[in-house]
């Protein structure tokens, strides 16, 4: 398949590559699985594509494809929690999350709420997410399945949360353990699935569970580790008086061996320098989630000292603590909260910085740069086409823009589901 429109991708370094008039050639791989074969201007490309044998061209004037979004951090269950009004973390936690997230062991309750799920990421243009199930087994078997059938790139675990928790989502030290391994070995590495071992945070495991998990992390390399840190003040102190002998609320993951590549860490938002460099050194990612951190006031992502670390990141909606589903409100969060420390040096998170952040950047966060979240060739054929005057208001302030960075400003500031007029999912068959 041959299509032509305006073309959005990133250089290894992040920086954007566009093609005002641009081609982009996709054709399955010896498995079956489709590819980008070829990417960039049409002018240089179409002579050698377009008239292969075969051939399929699909012309998309006025339109912008860019590579499917990737998001870090989700939660799946939360999907009805959204807007849900509480008094910061911990009460919305017990007063909403948890109570919801009880229904879960019920497999049909699961499906019907994954299958809602899939189809409102696709809808926003989302093609991966790295997504939380709950305490219940069955929980993941939907998300997995629901992914499986439409060929999408997910990862998912079972939450980990044996102490803390209310009955019907706190679940058993060892079964949970016991339950977290036989879904590795059942979904890991399926078609385009893959499992994270889910601690939900450090308060609500024991020690047992995190060394458990730990283990699990060692014996299995490539499976993501995946939970939450450093995003409350009132959850900093808890965690302080529940593993006292930590250094940091991050060193308590430490401790346990669940700091590593492929390991991704939501909020992050009150690391310290030290903590910046152990994340650096162990190669463990920063899920940016800017939504969730203003809807429950935890603070801001502090992007000055992340870049001065090293730190890896991307960006996240956290629904349901996150407020949309959409890129484009995470991207224009991300913009606000930037400004919290950026303004002070007199700068701003640049456009296509952002939109990096939700596809490139966070797919090299995830381990799976030159997989997902790009179109450069050799990456698996996920993007969205995007009609950048899909509204009268963005209609008119697109067409007045005279750069990159000015039209993907416009979109981040202005845009919602609107912009996705198609979600396009590698086929794997
Ligand atoms: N920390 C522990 N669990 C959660 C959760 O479900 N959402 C958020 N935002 N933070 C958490
Ligand atoms: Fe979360």
């Amino acid at each position: 398949k041959i299509y032509r429109s305006a073309l959005l991708r990133f250089a290894p370094d992040g920086s954007p590559v566009y093609d005002s008039d641009g081609l982009l050639a996709v054709a399955p791989d010896a498995k079956g699985q489709e590819r980008v074969v070829a990417a960039g201007s049409w002018q240089a490309l179409q002579a050698q594509y377009v008239n292969q044998p075969g051939a399929a061209l699909i012309d998309l004037p006025g339109r912008l494809i860019a590579p499917g979004f990737v998001d870090m951090h989700i939660h799946y269950p939360q999907t009805d929690v959204i807007g849900a009004p509480a008094d910061g973390l911990l009460p919305w936690l017990e007063h909403y999350t948890f109570p919801h997230e009880s229904r879960f062991h019920d497999r049909a309750y699961a499906d019907s709420v994954a299958t809602f799920f899939l189809d409102e990421l696709l809808r926003n243009g989302v093609t991966t997410s790295l997504t939380f199930a709950t305490s219940h087994p069955a929980s993941v078997d939907a998300i997995m399945h629901a992914s499986q059938q439409r060929g999408m790139r997910m990862m998912a675990g079972k939450v980990l949360q044996d102490r803390n928790s209310p009955d019907g989502v706190r679940d058993d030290t060892e079964q949970g353990l016991i339950d977290t391994e036989n879904l590795i070995e059942r979904w890991h590495g399926v078609d385009r699935l893959g499992y994270a071992i889910t601690p939900r945070f450090a308060p609500t495991s024991t020690p047992e569970q995190l060394r458990g998990a730990g283990e699990l992390a060692a014996k299995y390399k490539d499976v993501w580790v995946h939970s939450h840190v450093s995003e409350n003040l009132d959850e900093i102190r808890w965690v302080r008086q529940l593993y006292p002998q930590a250094r940091s609320y991050l060193d308590v993951y430490n401790g346990f061996g669940l700091m590593r590549e492929r390991a991704v860490y939501a909020h992050c938002i009150w690391l310290d320098d030290t903590d910046r460099a152990l994340m650096r050194e162990t190669r463990t990612a920063a899920a940016i989630s800017p939504t969730s951190n203003l809807f429950l006031s935890s603070g801001y992502f502090d992007y000055l000292k992340a870049d001065a670390a090293g730190l890896m990141y991307g960006l996240a909606s956290d629904v349901g603590g996150g407020m949309s589903f959409s890129p484009f409100r995470t991207m224009q969060a991300a913009y606000i909260v930037g400004r919290e420390q950026h303004s002070k040096a007199g700068l701003s998170l640049k456009p296509a910085h952002l939109w990096w952040q939700h596809t490139a950047g966070a797919a090299r966060a995830l381990g799976l740069e030159g997989v997902i979240g790009n179109l450069q060739p050799g990456c698996e054929a996920d993007f969205v086409v995007i009609n950048p005057a899909c509204t009268p208001l963005l209609a008119r302030k697109t067409q007045q823009t005279a750069s990159l960075d000015e039209l993907l400003f416009a979109m981040i500031v202005l845009g919602d589901d609107r912009l996705i007029e198609q979600t396009i999912v590698s086929q794997a068959k």
